[in-house]
């Protein structure tokens, strides 16, 4: 047998990704994406990417110690997400294991779930689709089904990245007002957009919508705990687009239940894909299954970053998303 095929070097998909990204992926590399319908388990991984030295992951696998001590073969990690929480990636950099991510491509989409959020808890717009369907609109009168305006309100922006800036260009169209904080100093950086940064307490105080922005890292893990939901104002509501462990979701469930802040928009979950038992019987939540980059094109477009990273690693050049 010519060396050809045999020098190929093999990447393992751990789930099926877009075919544009695929597609780049197989013109150069021997590409194995993994046929079953549901997430691997690790051990499975471990077999089925034995002699791979190229993993796409997923944002739901987690790959801690003890899971990257097994894949020998393993050069690069490519996490189909922006976000690399499920990854340990300094112990990767300590065996030598490149990680990226998708950054960018997935920006605009995920703002966009945030502000759906916003705009329904505020106008109670998927408790009124409920109350129709029931059959429960009986007619207009003044006092009927109630909201909060967007006008002039102030939305809080937890961690001014990419999807917050974004968030808060679409927000301010809205009317409403931004205050934002951020763990990194942000000083210097020029912003095209009127916002006014604040203590991490004065956002808890002013905002009538707390949007979450930042990573999930250990020193934002459980940010927001009962202690935050009672700084917060009454009228106020969460947002959370990022990640679920940011939030103590139990802590949420009593804020709600007992009227600390007046509803909460959640795309994500701590215990995901599980949800707290406490928020599916509250109709001041709108509660999403994890959906802020599910559009095809944004896909597809994740699709080819993961190859582009790939490809630029195995030439040798610097991936464009390392993370680590
Ligand atoms: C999705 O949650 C992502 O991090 O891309
Ligand atoms: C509402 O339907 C209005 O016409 O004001």
């Amino acid at each position: 047998m010519s060396g050809r095929h045999m020098d190929k070097i093999k990447i393992f998909v751990t789930r099926k990704i877009p075919e544009e990204g695929l597609r780049r992926i197989r013109e150069i590399f021997d590409l194995e994406v993994s046929s079953l319908d549901r997430n691997l388990t690790q051990d499975e991984i471990v077999d089925m990417a034995a002699g791979a030295q190229g993993l796409v992951s997923m944002a739901n696998i987690t790959i801690d110690r003890r899971f990257i001590d097994r894949l020998t073969d393993i050069r690069i990690i490519a996490n189909y997400a922006v976000g690399f929480n499920n990854i340990d990636i300094e112990y990767a950099r300590e065996k030598d294991i490149v990680v990226t991510n998708t950054p960018d491509v997935l920006t605009e989409a995920t703002a966009d779930i945030a502000m759906a959020l916003i705009l329904c808890v505020a106008r109670r717009i998927v408790e009124g689709d409920r109350l129709v369907r029931k059959g429960g609109f009986k007619g207009w009168y003044p006092s009927f089904f109630l909201g909060v305006e967007l006008q002039n309100k102030v939305l809080g922006i937890y961690g001014l990245g990419r999807i917050g800036k974004t968030v808060a260009k679409r927000a301010i169209h809205f009317g409403l007002k931004i205050i934002y904080h951020d763990i990194k100093p942000l000083e210097g950086e020029h912003l095209d957009f009127p916002a006014q940064c604040v203590s991490f307490d004065e956002l808890l105080k002013e905002s009538d919508f707390v949007s979450i922005h930042a990573p999930l890292t250990k020193e934002t893990h459980h940010r927001f705990t009962k202690k935050e939901f009672k700084r917060m104002k009454n009228e106020a509501y969460l947002i959370n687009a990022a990640r679920g462990p940011l939030v103590k979701e139990e802590d949420l469930v009593q804020a709600l239940k007992d009227g600390w802040i007046a509803g909460a928009g959640l795309d994500v979950y701590e215990f995901e894909p599980k949800v707290h038992p406490g928020l599916i019987t509250l109709d001041n939540v709108v509660l999403l299954p994890h959906i802020g980059s599910s559009a095809t094109e944004v896909r597809e477009r994740m699709s080819i970053v993961v190859a582009d990273n790939l490809l630029a690693f195995f030439k040798g050049k610097p991936p464009p998303n390392r993370v680590n």
